[in-house]
C-alpha cells in the first residue's frame, strides 16, 4: 500500500448541486490521519448549493460552472489541473459530465448512488424501489463512465427494506450508509493502488 499521509494525500475535488451532505461527511473524512484524500476544491452547477456552506465552513475553496458553457468547462479543467486533482467525487450532483471530460480524468471520477446499481439508475430511486416492492436496497459507489449511474462498482452496502418504510425514512437510513460507503470506497481504490 503506497503511504498517504499529511502532504502525501491526493488531491481531490468533490463536485455537488444541493444539499450537500455527503460533501460535508467526505470533509470529515478527509481531516482524518488514515484518509488518503485531501479536499481542495469544490465544485457546483448551483450556486445556490446549501453544500456550499460547508466548503465555506471549513476554508476549502469552490467554485460555480455552468456545465452548459464549454468556456467554462474548458476553464475548470484548468483549474483542476493547476490544483493537481487526482480524484473526484461526484455528490449528488445533477450534471452529466461531458464525454471529452471524463475522458481528461479518466478512471478518476467516482460517484455515489443511493441503489443496488445496475438497478435503478437515475433520480427518484427510493420512490421507484418501493413501488416496485423490493425487498432490499442500498447504496453504490462506482466509477463513471460515459453513461449514467454506470461504471465498475467500487463498493455497495445492502440493506433491507421494513413495511413500515416510505420514500423519507428509506432515504434516511440508505444516507446513513452512504456516509460509510464513500469513505470505505476511497480507502479501497487508493489500498489497490
Ligand atoms: C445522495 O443520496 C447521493 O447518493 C445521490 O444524491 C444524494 C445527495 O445527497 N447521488 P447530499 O447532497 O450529499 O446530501
Amino acid at each position: 500500500m503506497v503511504k498517504l499521509i499529511g502532504v502525501n494525500k491526493i488531491n481531490t475535488s468533490v463536485f455537488i448541486s444541493g444539499r450537500g451532505t455527503n460533501l460535508k461527511n467526505l470533509i470529515k473524512f478527509s481531516k482524518k490521519k488514515n484518509s488518503p484524500i485531501k479536499i481542495n476544491i469544490v465544485i457546483s452547477n448551483n450556486k445556490k448549493a446549501y453544500g456550499l456552506r460547508y466548503a465555506k465552513k471549513n476554508g476549502i475553496k469552490f467554485k460555480i460552472i455552468d456545465f452548459s458553457k464549454k468556456r467554462e468547462i474548458n476553464n475548470l479543467l484548468n483549474v483542476l489541473n493547476f490544483n493537481n486533482i487526482r480524484l473526484i467525487c461526484l455528490a449528488g450532483f445533477l450534471k452529466i459530465l461531458s464525454k471529452e471530460f471524463i475522458k481528461s480524468f479518466k478512471g478518476k471520477i467516482i460517484n455515489i448512488h443511493p441503489s443496488l446499481l445496475p438497478k435503478y439508475k437515475g433520480l427518484n430511486t427510493h420512490y421507484r424501489v418501493l413501488e416496485n416492492n423490493e425487498k432490499f436496497t442500498g447504496c453504490s459507489v462506482h466509477f463513471v463512465n460515459e453513461k449514467l449511474d454506470d461504471g465498475k462498482i467500487i463498493l455497495q452496502k445492502k440493506i433491507k427494506i421494513f413495511k413500515k418504510d416510505n420514500v423519507k425514512s428509506l432515504k434516511m437510513r440508505v444516507l446513513k450508509e452512504e456516509y460509510k460507503l464513500y469513505p470505505k470506497s476511497i480507502i479501497k481504490i487508493f489500498n489497490n493502488y
